[in-house]
Formats: structure tokens, C-alpha cells, sequence
């Protein structure tokens, strides 16, 4: 034996290294036809990861204190060696890990692949999802800039509405009557330590389910099922290790190329990443005129918008709100189609997801936009704005694709499956 066996032989005695190095890695088998929306999954990892390190770097010269905290982040702008850098590098990656992970989502919806046996990998993405968007929220507050401060303010005040128990909610969220100080101080413990840690754990179970049920495939065809009987492996797949890993890096040295082009050439991204309103100081007496989330949260804030209170109360379109993101969590049951991949389905699941990403998009395109983005056209849409009137179109539409999705994907017309991968 070589000294590097001697070493990890002395390793696999007292640890399972070998042994998960083959279970994960090479001797874990992955379809042979996974394509390139099969890399998003990596990139999610990836950005992780830069969000992790960033982070870190970044609280050693953050104060989270509201005398101190916008100028602090100037410090680190301005001072901190490659404070630029660091700073930059985790405002983009916030930003990528939505568009990364909105497109991991979207490949899970063409090719099926919350269905049977992957169901729980699915739920674990929805609750990596929801926590990703509870980071970001409680992230963006620290600048303290202005659309901080008063987007945070609009979206606790949400809360407010809950019958009954809304306006003590409210306060005990913020930890003041306003925020404040204290909202400042807990918003930055939960982003910094809590939903970080939860995260990791959701990511880490995301990934065990993920290795316990195999990816699904751009054909859809459960490849586990055709197993070579000399070999015990499948026809079909293709070791993890080294075949698929040579891919995915090259896919991720073009992805981290974008990442840096957005850091060095456009970290502002036309105010879609930063907001100009967020180099002010947050001025508790001083309202911005116009109050809009970050681009990633908008399809939900149009959703928001779009209901109309009842007896001043906006409490039904913070439903609406709620249920948009919630109703992600039943998909696996409300498929009813015999395939699984885009490929293989008829015009009726084609069309309402083409339908549903048209709406998504709109609805977030609409969000960024101040309410009365198109103008009042008068007492024959209600009084409502046409911007609103669209939005309810869509936000109607985001539902049914959801909430007809029994009935459609069952009579919807699909192609025989081929038996082998294609
Ligand atoms: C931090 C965020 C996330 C990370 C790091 C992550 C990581 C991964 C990785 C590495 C894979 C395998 C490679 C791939 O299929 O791309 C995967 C697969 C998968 N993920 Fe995620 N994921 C994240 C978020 C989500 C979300 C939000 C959802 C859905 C709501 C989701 C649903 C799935 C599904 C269904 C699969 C299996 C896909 C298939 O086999 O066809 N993931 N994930």
C-alpha cells in the first residue's frame, strides 16, 4: 500500500469516507441526458456559498445599530480594503440566487419533477424558497438606506391587517412602534445566524432526498428502473464522478463570468439589484414617493395590489399574497398527468404553462411600477387603473394554473413515453 492508501484506509476505519465518496459522488449514478437547466441546482450551491463568505466578511465591518449602520456600509465601500468588492459580490448574489433558483424552479415544472417519488424534494425546495425570501426581506434592511427603512415599514404594516390579533403583531414583529432600533438589531440576528443555519439544514435535506430518489430527466422516464444485469447499474445513467462534475464546471466557470460582469460592470443592474432611493439615509419623516420591493418579490406585491381591500382592510390581498407562494406546496398532488416531462404532455399543460410564466412575469414587471403605471382610463374599468385591471387578469391567471391543474392535466392529450432515455 501507498502511504496516501495507508492514510485513507487509517481514515475509512474510524470514518465513512469512502464509503459516502462512492454513494455521493462515484459511484452515484445521474441519467445520461441531463441537460443544462440541470446545472441551476450547482449554481444555487455556488451562490451559497459566495453568500456565506461575503457575509462574513462583511459583518466584521457592519454595525447594526441605525446611528451607525448606513455608514458603516459607506466604510465598507469606501475603506475597508476590497470592501467594494465584498459588498458588491453579495448584493449581486442575492439577486442571483433568484434568478438562479426561479429557474431551478421553472425546470422542476417542465419536466415534472416534483411527481411520485419526489415529492418531499419538492417540499424541501419550497421551504429553501420561502426562507430565501425571509433572507432577503430581513437583508435588506441593514443598508438602512431609504427603501430599506419604508419597504420594511409597508411590508411588517401587512401584518397589521390580520383580523383581530394584526396591530399587536405588528409591534412585536418590529419590536417598536415603528422601525426601529430594535427591528434593526433582530432583522440583523435572523440574517446573519438563524435563517442562515436553517438554510444550510434545508439545502442539506434538500440534497439527501435529492440522492435518495435520483434526478428526474429531461424525458422524464424513470431511468432506476432499466438496470443492467451483469453490471447492477442503470443502462441509462452515468457515474456522478467523473462524467457529469467535468460538465458542471465548465457550466459554472461561464456562470461565475456573468456573476463577475454584473459585479464589475453593472452592480446596480439599472436599479433592479440596487435602488437608487437606498444611497439616501433612511428618514423616518420623509416617505419615498414610490415604494416598491426588490425586483424578485414583485410578482407577489402586484398580486398584493391587485385585490381591493374590503372595509379598508388589506387583509384579503395579504392572503392572496400568501396563498400565491403557499399553493407551490400541494403541486405534487394536484399533477394528475401520466408523464412527467414538457416533452411528452399535450397543448393543454403546454399552454398553461406558458400562460403561467407570461402572468409571472407581467405581474412582476407590474410590481416595480408605481400603482398607477398606466394612467387612469376612467369610470368603465371601475375607476381602476388598466395596470390593475391587467393585474387581476393575472393574478387570476396564476391561480388557475394551479387550481385547474387536476382538471387539465387529466384530459390534456399525451405522447406514448419512450421506455430508454432519449
Ligand atoms: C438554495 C437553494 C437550492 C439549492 C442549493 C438546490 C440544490 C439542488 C441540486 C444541487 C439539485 C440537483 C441538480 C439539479 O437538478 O439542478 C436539485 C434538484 C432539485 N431541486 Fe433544488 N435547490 C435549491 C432550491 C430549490 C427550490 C426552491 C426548489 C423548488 C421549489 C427545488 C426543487 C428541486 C427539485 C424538484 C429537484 C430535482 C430535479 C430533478 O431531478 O429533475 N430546489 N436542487
Amino acid at each position: 500500500m501507498t502511504r496516501s492508501e495507508t492514510l485513507l484506509a487509517w481514515i475509512d476505519a474510524r470514518f465513512p469516507l469512502s464509503k459516502n465518496w462512492k454513494a455521493h459522488v462515484s459511484e452515484y449514478y445521474a441519467p445520461k441526458n441531463l441537460n443544462a437547466w440541470y446545472n441551476y441546482g450547482l449554481f444555487a450551491l455556488v451562490v451559497l456559498a459566495i453568500q456565506v463568505v461575503t457575509g462574513i466578511l462583511l459583518a466584521m465591518n457592519y454595525k447594526p445599530n441605525a446611528a451607525q449602520a448606513f455608514d458603516s456600509v459607506e466604510f465598507i465601500m469606501r475603506d475597508v480594503p476590497w470592501g467594494w468588492l465584498i459588498r458588491y459580490m453579495h448584493t449581486t448574489g442575492a439577486s442571483m440566487f433568484f434568478v438562479v433558483v426561479y429557474l431551478h424552479m421553472f425546470r422542476s415544472l417542465m419536466y415534472g419533477s416534483y411527481h411520485k417519488p419526489r415529492e418531499l424534494l419538492w417540499i424541501f425546495g419550497v421551504l429553501i424558497y420561502l426562507v430565501l425570501m425571509g433572507e432577503a426581506f430581513f437583508g435588506y434592511l441593514l443598508p438602512w438606506g431609504q427603501m430599506s427603512y419604508w419597504g420594511a415599514q409597508v411590508i411588517v404594516n401587512l401584518f397589521s391587517s390580520v383580523p383581530f390579533i394584526g396591530p399587536d403583531l405588528a409591534i412585536w414583529i418590529r419590536g417598536d412602534y415603528v422601525v426601529s432600533d430594535a427591528t434593526l438589531n433582530r432583522f440583523f440576528a435572523l440574517h446573519v445566524i438563524a435563517l442562515p443555519l436553517l438554510l444550510i439544514g434545508l439545502v442539506t435535506v434538500h440534497l439527501l432526498a435529492l440522492h435518495e430518489v435520483g434526478s428526474n430527466n429531461p424525458d422524464g422516464v424513470e431511468f432506476h428502473d432499466d438496470v443492467d444485469p451483469r453490471t447492477g447499474t442503470p443502462r441509462d445513467g452515468i457515474p456522478y464522478f467523473p462524467y457529469h462534475v467535468s460538465k458542471e464546471l465548465v457550466a459554472t466557470v461561464v456562470f461565475l463570468m456573468v456573476f463577475a460582469a454584473i459585479v464589475f460592470f453593472a452592480p446596480e443592474m439599472g436599479g433592479y439589484f440596487l435602488e437608487a432611493n437606498n444611497f439616501i439615509p433612511a428618514d423616518p419623516l420623509k416617505t419615498p414617493e414610490h415604494i416598491a420591493p426588490v425586483w424578485y418579490f414583485t410578482p407577489y406585491y402586484s398580486i398584493l395590489r391587485a385585490i381591493p381591500p374590503v372595509a379598508g382592510s388589506q387583509f384579503p390581498g395579504v392572503v392572496a399574497m400568501g396563498a400565491a407562494v403557499l399553493i407551490l406546496f400541494p403541486l405534487p398532488w394536484l399533477d394528475r398527468s401520466p408523464v412527467r416531462s414538457i416533452r411528452y404532455r399535450g397543448w393543454w399543460f403546454r399552454s398553461a404553462l406558458a400562460a403561467f410564466v407570461v402572468a409571472f412575469l407581467v405581474l412582476g414587471y407590474l410590481g416595480t411600477e408605481p400603482s398607477n403605471v398606466w394612467g387612469q382610463f376612467g369610470s368603465w374599468l371601475g375607476g381602476a387603473d388598466v395596470a390593475t385591471v391587467v393585474a387581476r387578469i393575472l393574478t387570476v391567471v396564476y391561480f388557475a394554473f394551479f387550481l385547474l391543474m387536476p382538471w387539465y392535466t387529466r384530459r390534456d392529450k399525451t405522447k406514448p413515453v419512450p421506455a430508454r432515455l432519449t
